[in-house]
């Protein structure tokens, strides 16, 4: 199987948030042969097509999209949906020719939020990725509850079922991103 380079973003931006959380943890056990990117979105201004001369943070994250094979969108439900951090973050790449910093790529989607467990959120993701052509990994979902005591203070995930979870996803985005370079 081929090296998977993989970029995370997070639509929390708060230090503790137990979705950056979620993305650590999938960080330090990725498996062998795949490698994971956190991005920093904390100062990525909302898109706006009157920026012609993007500041760095935005370069940045663009060449982290172009350089990787596959991405993990993290993040909270805001009001049943996306937050705004990540789904501007995704606008922002999806305005290059040609849609060359998406298109064709595979994802995984986890978050951690209220009783739902984000699902309303990821089930909106999906709808933004058949436009931007990102190819979702179907199963296994991920979904943790962010006041279940699935995590400590810092936000790091400590429950033992989700990190499981995590595992068994990114094991079966490495065999779908490969699948889709073929
Ligand atoms: C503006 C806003 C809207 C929210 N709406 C929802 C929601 O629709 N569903 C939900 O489960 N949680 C909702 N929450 C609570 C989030 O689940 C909670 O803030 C989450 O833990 C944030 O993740 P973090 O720990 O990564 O920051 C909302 C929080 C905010 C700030």
């Amino acid at each position: 199987m081929p090296s998977t380079k993989v970029l995370a973003l997070c639509g929390s931006l708060r230090a503790k948030s137990s979705n950056k959380g979620l993305l650590r943890y999938a960080q330090a056990n990725a498996p062998e042969g795949m490698s994971i990117e956190i991005a920093d979105l904390s100062e990525v201004p909302f898109y706006n097509s009157d920026i012609t001369e993007p500041p760095a943070a935005v370069k940045v994250l663009l060449a982290q999209f172009a350089a990787a094979d596959a991405f993990i969108f993290g993040g909270p439900e805001y009001n049943y949906s996306i937050s705004p951090a990540l789904k501007n973050a995704i606008d922002w790449a999806s305005r290059t020719p040609n849609n060359a910093l998406l298109g064709g790529k595979a994802a995984a989607i986890m978050g951690a939020g209220g009783g739902m467990g984000t699902s309303r959120a990821q089930y909106h993701l999906r709808q933004v990725f058949v436009f931007t052509d990102i190819h979702p990994l179907n199963k296994p979902e991920v979904f943790a509850n962010a006041f279940a005591g699935q995590f400590d203070a810092d936000g790091n995930l400590t429950d033992e079922k989700i990190q499981d979870g995590i595992k068994a996803q990114l094991a079966a985005l490495a065999v779908w991103s490969a699948q889709l370079r073929k």
